[in-house]
């Protein structure tokens, strides 16, 4: 029996604050031990802890093969991980199956939190909530300041083409130097309800447009035009993994220069390089 319900029964009149305790007691009553349990059993299969936490990023999505890909080699290090969408909506007690599951994948992580209703009951060892619109950017500033160094940062949020480009837009330049930046169900790219489009398919107000865009940023060093002053995204990515409906934007100094011997600069037709074991 809920333990809110039992003190009911026994007639104990509770205030909003003890019952709002209570009930986070009886949330969190087997959730040390499940971690435990989970990290000792399968701690760096994602797809099992996705299954086990009740996340949709393994079954429903197919995500965590990607996942584990691009995260494995920081599984071990402290990073700071924030994911936009707790899950859930409005209901207080539902959500959090995806910060559960990435506190136990990262054994010296600290997982962080947003959405636009309160999700404090979620709120444990080496996991914080914060409220707010991830459209706002005086919230996410607050929350950047709080959490210090960002590592990665995974919006699974509203999925609203404007939301998502908004939170790219202050988040990026914030994370840390090499830090991953993770955009899921790009799907919306492509949805007008969404503020897509399955018409003009390279519009820049678009998640897939926008990042199309980032894409040819990383050889800007090779533009034939004179003058061209990169921007921060041009020198700040070195990676773009794009799969089905979920990218990954990987942060760095991207300023090795050209890697290219121009036909203009040497004076000879530029010649396709021979593959390996051809004369
Ligand atoms: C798909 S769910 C997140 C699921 C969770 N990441 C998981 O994998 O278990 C999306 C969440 O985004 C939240 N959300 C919707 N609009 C938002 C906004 N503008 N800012 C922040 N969160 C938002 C919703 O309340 C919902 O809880």
């Amino acid at each position: 029996m809920a333990l809110v319900e039992l003190a009911d029964r026994v007639g104990m009149l509770l205030g909003h604050e003890q019952r709002r305790r209570l009930r986070k007691a009886q949330t969190l009553r087997f959730r040390g031990l499940q971690h435990l349990l989970c990290r000792l059993c399968f701690g760096s299969n994602l797809n099992a802890l996705a299954i086990w936490y009740g996340s949709d990023k393994g079954r429903g999505h197919r995500y965590t093969g990607h996942y584990e890909r691009h995260f494995a080699p920081l599984r071990r290090k402290r990073i700071n991980l924030l994911e936009i969408g707790i899950g859930g909506r409005d209901d207080p007690q539902l959500g959090g199956a995806s910060l559960r599951m990435w506190r136990t994948y990262f054994p010296r992580g600290r997982v962080y939190g947003i959405d636009i209703y309160d999700k404090r009951l979620h709120d444990e060892r080496r996991i914080t909530t914060f409220q707010g619109s991830q459209a706002d950017q005086a919230f996410l500033s607050a929350v950047a300041t709080a959490i210090g160094d960002i590592d990665i940062v995974i919006d699974d949020g509203s999925h609203v083409n404007e939301h998502v480009l908004r939170s790219f837009a202050f988040l990026f330049p914030r994370l840390s130097e090499n830090g991953i930046y993770v955009i899921e169900d790009t799907q919306t790219s492509y949805w007008p309800s969404m503020g897509g489009s399955s018409e003009d398919l390279d519009r820049p107000d678009t998640t897939m447009g926008f990042v199309k865009r980032l894409t040819d940023g990383m050889n800007y060093a090779e533009y034939e035009k004179n003058a061209y002053e990169p921007g921060y995204y041009d020198k700040h990515i070195v990676a773009m993994h794009l799969y089905h409906n979920i990218v990954f934007i990987q942060k760095g100094l991207n300023n090795e220069g050209s890697n290219v011997l121009r036909r203009n600069r040497w004076n000879m037709p530029w010649q396709p390089a021979q593959g390996p074991g051809k004369e």
